[in-house]
């Protein structure tokens, strides 16, 4: 255990790039915006000052318009694609022009109450509040336009879970004629059987070939993106980081009364938007297709993640816990990324079968808060034993264990320290 927790902060010390965490070197040297929150996580375990800059760090580049994006281009690293170049945003330290998803504020509560240092984090926390409310702010504005409870993605990498089952069909319908040719780079750090396929990718650069070309404008955008999808994961995380944040603006009388209404109205609305994601006949949470206007019939870990909103009725929240129960007896380790029978599952591709350790993290938190506490130990000890047994990977193999993607990966490393490793029987029993 030492060892491994060793290892762990070295990691993060190995990809730490002075205030800000690289999530692992070669296929990923900048820093990525969800994947700086989980890292805070980890610093705080043994260094909390280290743990507040890495938020102060992502928070500097956020957009005029509140939007942090999901990737700042700190150093200028040729290796990677698509770098500054393609995305083309005009600021001194570039940005990719998408977001990810806004788990800041709700990772800003856990580490105040997990940090020691109460006074330092309440100074932080001060200054960081009116920039975790405006990119809250932003994503109602902007993907929310029309007041419907449901913000939009505009990308399949904006939900974090990049080539999901759930963005197949949609993806088809985005036209690729128009395509500029272009070379990926990730297949050269990581085997092409663990990465999205090369149609995937297509799409992947058409998309950000619109965007750019209609240079971010998120107006243009609503009207007339080619892929524009009500993700249940990132409404999800949005739904908590207001509650969190709200918690966060009583906690420390944020001044702003109207940034307060404005945060409680976003959760009512939300709330109830929330049921129209609830499909009665296959008793599934769904993303919703906006170009379609039908939900998208695809069951993956995102499905769990209204337990974590804290938005599911304790009949709904049983059945949900059904189901994972039932994956049990298909994988080894909770939680797969697709459900393991549906036809597209694939137990080393990438976000369509693999465990990714942070969001497991989130449906633990789901889980125990409602009163699923069994069930939720279950995913924090396939976490912890998956690294025990091969390592901080970016995402492993469900029925073998096997670590696959990126190598020695911060936010792995982070979930370990953080969460993970307390789950182990021989710490429980210490513990107890
Ligand atoms: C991949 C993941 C995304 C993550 C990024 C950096 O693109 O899909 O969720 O933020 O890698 O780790």
């Amino acid at each position: 255990m030492a060892d491994i927790d060793e290892q762990a902060r070295q990691t993060l010390l190995d990809n730490d790039r002075g205030g800000y965490t690289i999530p692992t070197s070669g296929l990923y040297p900048f820093q990525w915006n969800w994947d700086s929150c989980f890292c805070a996580l980890g610093w705080a375990t043994f260094d909390e000052k280290r743990a507040w800059a890495e938020f102060e760090s992502l928070y500097l580049h956020q957009w005029l318009d509140g939007m942090v994006p999901h990737i700042i281009f700190h150093e200028h690293v040729p290796t990677y694609f698509p770098g500054p170049e393609i995305w083309q945003v005009p600021l001194n330290i570039p940005t990719s022009g998408i977001t990810q998803p806004p788990v800041a504020a709700s990772k800003v509560r856990e580490l105040y109450e997990t940090v020691k240092d109460k006074e330092y984090a309440e100074k932080k926390i001060r200054q960081l509040l009116p920039k975790l409310y405006s990119f809250n702010h932003w994503f109602h504005l902007q993907r929310d336009p029309n007041n419907e409870g449901l913000v939009s993605i505009y990308h399949p990498w904006e939900s974090g879970r990049d080539n999901s089952a759930d963005w197949d069909a949609a993806l088809n319908r985005v036209p690729v004629e128009d395509l500029v040719p272009y070379q990926r780079r990730d297949t050269n750090h990581v085997d092409a059987d663990q990465r999205p396929t090369t149609l995937e990718y297509d799409r992947y650069m058409a998309i950000v070939q619109f965007l750019r070309g209609n240079l971010y404008d998120h107006h243009t955008l609503h009207e007339r993106v080619p892929f524009r999808i009500a993700d249940v994961g990132i409404n999800a995380i949005l739904l908590r980081a207001n509650l969190d944040l709200l918690w966060l603006m009583e906690k420390f009388d944020y001044e702003d009364d109207q940034a307060v209404r404005e945060t409680r109205g976003w959760i009512s609305l939300q709330e109830e938007a929330f049921d129209k994601l609830w499909d009665e006949e296959d008793q599934a949470y769904y993303s919703y297709d906006y170009i379609t206007g039908e939900p998208i019939r695809a069951i993956g870990s995102a499905t769990f993640l209204p337990l974590y909103a804290g938005v599911v009725a304790p009949k709904r929240a049983e059945i949900l816990v059904r189901r994972i129960e039932e994956w049990t007896d298909e994988v080894n380790y909770l939680m797969p990324s697709l459900n393991p029978v549906d036809s597209r599952f694939e137990a080393k591709r990438y976000w369509r079968g693999p465990v990714w350790a942070v969001v497991n993290s989130l449906i633990f938190k789901g889980l125990e808060e409602t009163g699923h506490g069994h069930l939720a130990d279950r995913v924090a000890l396939d976490t912890a034993s998956l690294i025990k047994k091969s390592g901080f990977w970016e995402y492993f193999d469900p029925v073998t264990g096997d670590g696959l993607g990126g190598d020695c990966f911060s936010w792995t490393a982070s979930m370990w320290l953080a969460w993970a490793r307390h789950y182990l029987p021989d710490l429980k029993k210490k513990q107890a």
